[in-house]
């Protein structure tokens, strides 16, 4: 059956069933609060399994739910906008009663919510923020302008530039970097990017740092779908149109573990990593385990580790208080502006990992075994 068919016949279905219900009843949206667990689903919507921490992520809120006697709907959208609006709609349909959605594009989704405000169904944005709507009801996340920040620090420190206290380094530079920012339709991007470049911009302005490239615009170093092959692919452009001189690159910006493989394949491609010629200072994001091997061995600089168990821990509580008929409690209600209303939000920390962080950090809180870690392979 073709695409457009199908998000037709979703938005029929919808139009029907929410005419039949009208927002109560019917087990969808309302007041639940005198519902049994049981009786109650939770709609989750992941944005795609290419890459693992959204499989953990999903995995890790339904498990969660379920623990509590909830029911739960899991999908992934394979990266798809249309797929992701369709299966939103079919959760709404089928009598959804709280909806947590991780969105492809921040602002696609305004219909559905709708749909789910008319059904007095709650969405709680997970991890990125849904942007452009009023009908997002809670935002769980971390600080994402501290993430940029992080990466430019780690940055910093592994060229010498900056100690891990914060004091000034040893290494006097120039160094050549280059930057890389997330998808330009996540909001997350463009706080991973401010925070990054707040933090270089004195560096890059007093000559310290430079970008030979002259690509420092958000547009310019964007990888859409933070697909590792398009890095990869823009990491091959920018060593043949601007490193062909005999130059080397000291350091690259990358805002995402799956990216800076990318990143680190078209550089080794290039002769990085072997005979004297070494490899550059590559920042991440995720702590995925491939990355986390990389870091091990020495080729991957570091990482900002979210702790994706207590990102879901959050979910749920939240996704609880709204069955509960309470409001969830936020950590701040300042920050995340979504074009039309800020959204009350729960941020938690983040920490920066090198490769001497990886025992403590990762493999003692269990987030990883020491063997997967010495595989570069999650287990389950
Ligand atoms: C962002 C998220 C990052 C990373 C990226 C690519 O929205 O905050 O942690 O996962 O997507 O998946």
């Amino acid at each position: 059956m073709g695409r457009k068919f199908l998000v037709a016949l979703g938005s029929a279905v919808l139009a029907l069933s929410l005419a039949a219900c009208s927002g109560e009843g019917a087990g969808s949206g309302g007041d639940t609060s005198g519902e049994k667990p049981g009786d109650l689903t939770i709609g989750v919507s992941m944005p795609t399994q290419t890459s693992e921490r959204w499989i953990a992520d999903g995995n890790a809120v339904k498990q969660k739910l379920e623990a509590k006697g909830y029911k739960v709907d899991l999908q992934y959208a394979g990266d798809d906008i249309p797929t992701q609006s369709q299966q939103v709609d079919q959760m709404i349909t089928q009598g959804a009663d709280v909806l947590v959605v991780a969105a492809i594009d921040g602002t696609a989704l305004s219909g559905q919510l709708q749909a789910a405000a008319d059904a007095k169904i709650p969405v709680i944005a997970y991890d990125r923020l849904i942007r452009g709507s009023k009908n997002v009801d809670f935002y769980v996340s971390f600080d994402n302008y501290k993430v940029g920040v992080a990466q430019a620090t780690a940055l910093l420190v592994g060229l010498g530039l900056q100690n891990k206290d914060g004091s000034q380094g040893t290494a006097k530079g120039p160094f050549n970097v280059e930057l890389f920012a997330g998808s330009l339709d996540d909001n997350n991007t463009q706080y991973f990017f401010g925070g990054a470049m707040d933090t270089l911009k004195p560096f890059i302005d007093g000559g310290t740092l430079k970008v030979k490239s002259r690509q420092t615009t958000i547009e310019q170093v964007a990888i859409l779908r933070w697909q590792q092959e398009t890095a990869q692919k823009r990491m091959e452009d920018l060593l043949t149109s601007s490193y062909n001189d005999g130059a080397r690159v000291d350091g690259v910006l990358s805002p995402y573990d799956g990216i800076s493989r990318g990143i680190i394949t078209a550089l080794q491609n290039a002769g990085y990593g072997a005979a004297g010629k070494k490899i550059p200072v590559v920042t991440g994001q995720d702590a995925e385990i491939a990355s986390i091997k990389l870091i091990n061995d020495g080729v991957q600089g570091s990482t900002v580790f979210k702790d994706t168990r207590l990102l879901a821990d959050q979910a749920v509580n939240a996704a609880e208080a709204f069955l509960q008929d309470k409001q969830p409690q936020a950590n701040d209600t300042q920050t995340y502006n979504n074009g039309v209303k800020v959204v009350p939000s729960y941020l938690l920390p983040i920490a920066t990992v090198y490769k001497d962080d990886i025992k403590a950090t990762l493999i003692d809180s269990g987030y990883w075994t020491a063997e997967e870690v010495a595989a570069g392979q999650a287990k389950k």
